[in-house]
């Protein structure tokens, strides 16, 4: 079934946004064709783009770990729906700024729109379909436009026209029809044959581990075990710092975190010198990670760093984790692992 991320684009003070994206969501939430969930920019607040390089050439490699949280959220959709307002007959930059700290993370897939303003917006989705040409992402003819003298009771409650219920489904249906007819070229991208993969292919792949592992991290400082489930297979064989020797099954490891989680009140990830490999459906990766936080006694500790290796398997066009090891070096004379060593 497809995903599809419905893009909350301002970030304002009292923004009438919001309601226009709740009544987005709660239309979609009778839908049984696909999944839907709200992506609100306020929760991703990016710089203003300030890398060398474009998205474009670096393909998932995102140093900045708002941009790879930002990558988390976007990659995992098949389709969007985007809601937008306009300001001075443009789009939000706060939407221009967050579309272009990506690039691979929209292509192949399919976006709806969602307008609203004083003139309904239409000049936004204008420009907004201009972009979605260089992102190769297929915009759906249809789109919803309120206005505010129409759509909103005293122009502030959102009270839509009844039409547009209908128009908002229409354009509902032409995104996951195309999130649909677009997978086999998402799948072409990702999948390369053992022999003959290109290198575009591997630099796909890639990204998809890298925004895989920026999605445990995610997971982590959310504390989110369903969203730390769908990162591992359900036989993944973890050998993590703690006992015992091995963690079996997707079930264990996930209670390694729960248990984690409980001695931490507030947890953070952080992940240093991510190498990624990949090979046909197998691919490896290694990094130094270290998990800090206050406790839940009020400690802030600033935990150790840990050697980490993600070993993956691509399983029905997904990467997932089948095997991951976290240790310390060990002082062989003393028998005791060496917990103060920094990358
Ligand atoms: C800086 C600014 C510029 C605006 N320019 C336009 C415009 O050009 N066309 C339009 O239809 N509405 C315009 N509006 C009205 C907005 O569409 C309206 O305030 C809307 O509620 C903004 O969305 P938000 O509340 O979710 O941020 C503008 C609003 C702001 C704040």
């Amino acid at each position: 079934m497809p995903r599809v991320g419905i893009i909350l684009a301002s970030v304002r003070d009292g923004r009438r946004g919001e309601q226009v994206a709740r009544w987005v969501a709660e239309a979609a939430a009778h839908r049984t064709d696909a999944e839907f969930e709200l992506i609100d920019l306020r929760d991703h607040p990016l710089p203003h783009l300030e890398t060398e390089k474009p998205a474009l050439l670096t393909r998932g490699a995102y140093e900045d770990e708002r941009t790879s949280a930002w990558a988390a959220a976007i990659a995992p959709c098949d389709g969007y729906v985007i809601v937008t307002p306009e300001y001075n007959h443009a789009m939000p930059g706060s939407l221009k700024n967050a579309v272009d700290h990506l690039y691979v993370e929209w292509n192949d897939k399919a976006a709806g729109f969602v307008s609203y303003g004083v003139d309904g917006g239409v000049r936004s989705v204008e420009q907004l379909r201009q972009l979605c040409g260089v992102l190769q992402l297929a915009d759906v003819a249809v789109q919803a436009s309120l206005t505010l003298a129409d759509d909103f009771e005293d122009r502030t409650v959102f009270r839509p026209r009844e039409s547009h219920a209908r128009t908002l489904d229409m354009m509902l249906d032409g995104v996951v029809r195309w999130s649909e007819a677009l997978a086999p070229l998402r799948s072409t991208a990702t999948r390369p044959a053992a022999s003959g993969a290109t290198a575009t292919d591997a630099a796909t792949a890639e990204t998809e581990i890298r925004t895989r592992i920026a999605g445990i991290i995610q997971g982590i400082r959310a504390k989110d075990l369903d969203a730390l489930r769908r990162i591992y297979a359900p036989d993944v064989v973890s050998f993590d710092v703690e006992p015992p020797l091995q963690h079996v099954g997707v079930d264990a490891k996930l209670k390694n975190w729960a248990r984690a989680f409980t001695v931490f009140d507030d947890v953070s990830y952080e992940l240093r010198d991510l190498a990624v490999e990949v090979g046909g459906d197998i691919a490896f990766a290694h990094a130094f990670g270290r998990l800090s936080g206050t406790l839940a006694t009020g400690d802030r500790t600033e935990g150790m760093w840990v050697r980490g290796t993600f070993c993956f398997r691509r399983i029905d066009g997904a990467w997932l984790v089948v095997h991951d090891q976290a240790s310390l070096p060990v002082d062989m004379q003393a028998g005791r692992p060496v917990a103060d060593l920094e990358p």
